[in-house]
């Protein structure tokens, strides 16, 4: 089983970015443990806050991998274009966002990524990674 988890703009700042909403773990300590908590997955890892050079990592994974993991960040409430893409691979897509987006601005109540997603997980802390996880091995 072979997952890629995508994380968008702002991500890469993950235990300092606003820790009240997003908490003190950085991603790469998190994915050391998400990794040894399931050694069965290859989990890859892809992180950029450019919005063309995610769009071109779901079409070069979304082929051939066993699924993807999406947080998008903000890109998630602007870009048709990542909604595009995730429509247009093959792989099913679990968008997955840190914080309760719903809870939050009105602006980020709204998601280009949840049509073409098989489903959503939010709120949850980086603990939304493990269980979107788990719901491909399910
Ligand atoms: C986020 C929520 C987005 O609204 C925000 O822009 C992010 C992170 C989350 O994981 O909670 O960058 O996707």
């Amino acid at each position: 089983m072979q997952i890629v988890i995508i994380n968008g703009p702002n991500l890469n700042l993950l235990g300092k970015r606003e820790p009240d909403v997003y908490g003190n773990k950085s991603f790469t300590d998190y994915l050391n443990e998400l990794r040894q908590l399931f050694p069965e997955v290859k989990i890859d890892y892809f992180q950029s806050n450019v919005e063309g050079e995610l769009i071109n990592k779901l079409h070069e994974t979304g082929f051939s991998c066993d699924g993807i993991i999406l947080n998008a960040g903000a890109y998630t409430h602007t870009s048709i274009a990542i909604g595009d893409a995730v429509k247009a691979i093959a792989v099913p897509v679990v968008e997955v966002h840190i914080s309760n987006v719903m809870t939050r601005e009105e602006y980020r109540h709204q998601s280009y990524i949840t049509s073409g997603a098989r489903g959503i997980i939010s709120g949850f802390g980086l603990d939304s990674y493990r269980l979107a996880l788990l719901s491909f091995l399910s």
